[in-house]
C-alpha cells in the first residue's frame, strides 16, 4: 500500500496535511454542538485501535454533544462509557435517553409544527420533567444561532438556504437517531456533575481511558465563554489530575501558550491537527496525552 492512502478516513496526504472530512463520520448525536468533536472522530479511533489492550471504559469528563463516547460505543470500542456534563439543559437530554424516555422524546419531535411563534411559545414554559426539559434544549439547539445554548444566544433569522427557523429541524433523522441510541442507553452512564470531580474518583482506574475536551478559556481566551453556560475551568488543576490518572488520556485544547506550558510541564506530548472550523476556515487545535508517536503516521 502506498504511504499517502495509509489514512483514507483522514484525508491526509504526507506531505500536505488536510483537515477531517467531517461528511465521512457517522453523525450519531442529537445535538449540533458548538466545538463539537466530529473532525476528531478518526484520530479518536487510531487512538483506541492502537492499544494492545482494549479498554473497558470511556470516561468523557466533559460530554457536550458527545460524539465521541457515542462513536466508542457504536463502533464498540469499549463496554461502556460515563459521560459528565455540568448543564443541567444539556443533562437533560442524555438523562432522558439513558431514563428509556426516548419514545416520549421521538413522538414530540415528529410532532411539533415548528414556526418561529411556536418555538418562542415552548421555550417560554416551565418544564415540569427531565423528558420536557430535554425537548425544550433540542429546539433551542436545533433553532438557536449556531446551536450554543448559553445566555445572551437567540433564535436564527435566516438559516440555511433561506430556510429561516426550519434550517436544522430534521425530524425524522432526530427520531433515526434516538431509535438507534435507545439501542445503547443501558451502557451509558451520565451524570449531571463536575468533570473534575469525577476524573479524580476514577483515577485509580486503570482500565479506564480519558477523552477530554475541556470548554476553551485557557490563557484568557474567550471562545469558550461564549459558547457555553458553564465555562470557567481550573486548566491547572485539570492538568494536575491528568497527571493522577492510571488510565491513559487524550486531551484536546486551542493552541495556546499557557496550554503548551503546563502540557511541558508534566511532561506530555503534543502535536497539532488540522481542522475546518464553522466558517470552513482551516485551523489548528493541540492533541495532549502521554505518548503520542502513535499519531506521528497520520500527520
Ligand atoms: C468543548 S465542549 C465539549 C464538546 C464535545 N466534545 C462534543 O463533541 O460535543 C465542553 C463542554 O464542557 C461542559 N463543561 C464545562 N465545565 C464543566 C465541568 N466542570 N464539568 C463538566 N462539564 C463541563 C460545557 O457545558 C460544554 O458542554
Amino acid at each position: 500500500m502506498k504511504p499517502d492512502t495509509l489514512f483514507p478516513e483522514l484525508n491526509i496526504q504526507l506531505n500536505e496535511p488536510k483537515p477531517v472530512n467531517v461528511a465521512s463520520v457517522p453523525q450519531r448525536s442529537l445535538f449540533r454542538y458548538p466545538g463539537g468533536k466530529t473532525w476528531f472522530v478518526p484520530i479518536f479511533r487510531r487512538w483506541l485501535r492502537a492499544k494492545s489492550v482494549k479498554p473497558t471504559t470511556l470516561i468523557e469528563p466533559f460530554v457536550g454533544g458527545g460524539i465521541i463516547s457515542l462513536t466508542a460505543l457504536f463502533e464498540d470500542l469499549v463496554s461502556k462509557v460515563i459521560m459528565v456534563e455540568k448543564d443541567d439543559e444539556v443533562a437533560a437530554v442524555w438523562q432522558t435517553i439513558v431514563n428509556k424516555d426516548t419514545e416520549w422524546l421521538t413522538r414530540r419531535i415528529l410532532t411539533f409544527d415548528l414556526t418561529r411563534e411556536a418555538v418562542t411559545n415552548e421555550i417560554s414554559k416551565t418544564p415540569r420533567t427531565q423528558k420536557e426539559k430535554a425537548f425544550q434544549t433540542i429546539l433551542k439547539n436545533r433553532t438557536f444561532h449556531g446551536g450554543i445554548l448559553a445566555d445572551g444566544s437567540g433564535l436564527i433569522k435566516n438559516g440555511e438556504n433561506g430556510k429561516g427557523i426550519r434550517s436544522r429541524w430534521y425530524p425524522a433523522t432526530l427520531a433515526k437517531r434516538l431509535l438507534n441510541l435507545s439501542c445503547i442507553a443501558s451502557r451509558i452512564d451520565f451524570r449531571c456533575d463536575d468533570g473534575l470531580k469525577i476524573m479524580g474518583e476514577f483515577s485509580a482506574h486503570k482500565e479506564v481511558v480519558y477523552f477530554i475536551d475541556p470548554p476553551y478559556t485557557a490563557g484568557g481566551k474567550n471562545a469558550g465563554k461564549r459558547l457555553y453556560r458553564h465555562s470557567e475551568i481550573n486548566h491547572k488543576r485539570l492538568f494536575d489530575i491528568c497527571d493522577s490518572l492510571r488510565g491513559d488520556f487524550l486531551m484536546t485544547y486551542d493552541n495556546a501558550g499557557e496550554v503548551k506550558e503546563l502540557a511541558q510541564k508534566h511532561g506530555f506530548q503534543t502535536r497539532l491537527v488540522p481542522m475546518s472550523n464553522t466558517h470552513h476556515a482551516t485551523m489548528a487545535e493541540l492533541v495532549i496525552g502521554r505518548n503520542l508517536s502513535w499519531m506521528d503516521r497520520l500527520l
